[in-house]
């Protein structure tokens, strides 16, 4: 299975929650950038992880911990079956890069485990299962253009149809811990719906300009303090010519978006020229 990234066309951000988590509103979407994972029966869980790009896994941490793992066990205990399962997991989402990588991952499990084990869980409730693995697995596994509420635990589909969008992914090579944005984001007060209302409106039109126009993340002003890297990282898909440039989720990655993938070839080859790692990449908003 491909266990695809997404971005966040718009992110805000609203109160902290006694729980500690903020509420946040965001429009998010997969993209062609993925982690591979395979799944094979066996009598444990156990995670083998190979990377497929060096140096991506080392941040991993033990296994105990990874989403994929949990999202096994999570299944586990659902279904009440006792047989474990390996994963095989190919990485390829850089760790800390707010592209949900591991949240990717585990969705990926959720959805194999569901069919290798025929427990014909449906996406929707696949998706409320996930809310207690982290606050970006609801959204990743259900699945295709989302708009998630709460801290993420509240997922739907927008039914709004989109035209792939061409991006391009830039990797700033340093790592910005999200509860450490989140500590130091200034929420937003205000709580009209215009933001993802603008974007839906983009989205629907089809313009490219329009969409880069529309893009929002509430948490990049806390992101860019705490990461000189990320504003660099921003000026540089401008200077490179994008038509509009955000970060994803809590950083470290930003993303730029280009016309067609012609401009988005072009753009990653006037970052590389600048020293960048720059991959263009395409939203897949249809699962
Ligand atoms: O849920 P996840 O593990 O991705 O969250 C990591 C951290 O980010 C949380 O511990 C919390 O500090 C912060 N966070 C938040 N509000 C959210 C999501 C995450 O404050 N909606």
């Amino acid at each position: 299975m491909k266990a695809r990234a997404k971005i966040n066309l718009t992110l805000e951000v609203f109160d902290r929650r006694a729980d500690g988590y903020h509420d946040l509103r965001s429009l998010v979407v997969p993209i062609s950038f993925a982690d591979e994972v395979s799944l094979r029966p066996a009598d444990e869980v156990t995670l083998h992880v190979t990377e497929a790009v060096s140096g991506v896994a080392d941040w991993i941490g033990p296994t105990a911990n990874n989403l994929a793992v949990r999202a096994a066990q999570l299944m586990q205990r659902v279904s009440g079956r006792t047989e474990g399962v390996l994963i095989d997991l190919v990485k390829r989402i850089p760790i800390g890069s707010g592209l949900g990588g591991g949240s990717a991952d585990a969705a990926a499990v959720l959805h194999g485990l569901n069919d290798l084990w025929r427990l014909d869980i449906s996406d929707d409730e696949l998706a409320g299962l996930a809310a207690e693995l982290g606050s970006d697995v609801p959204a990743q596994t259900l699945g295709g253009l989302v708009l998630m509420t709460g801290r993420g635990e509240h997922v739907t589909r927008e039914a709004v149809s989109m035209s792939i969008l061409h991006l391009v992914l830039v990797f700033p090579g340093a790592f910005v811990s999200t509860a450490e944005v989140y500590a130091h984001c200034v929420p937003q007060l205000t709580n009209g719906g215009q933001i993802v209302d603008n974007m839906r409106h983009a989205l629907s039109g089809g313009e490219a300009e329009a969409v880069a126009a529309a893009l929002y993340n509430g948490l990049s002003p806390a992101a860019e303090s705490l990461c000189r890297e990320i504003a660099r990282a921003r000026a540089a898909l401008r200077a490179a010519g994008a038509l509009g440039v955000s970060m994803s989720g809590s950083g470290s990655c930003v993303f730029g978006l280009a016309r067609d993938a012609a401009d988005a070839q072009r753009v990653a080859k006037n970052l590389a020229g600048m020293g960048l790692t720059a991959f263009p990449v395409h939203t897949c908003p249809v699962m």
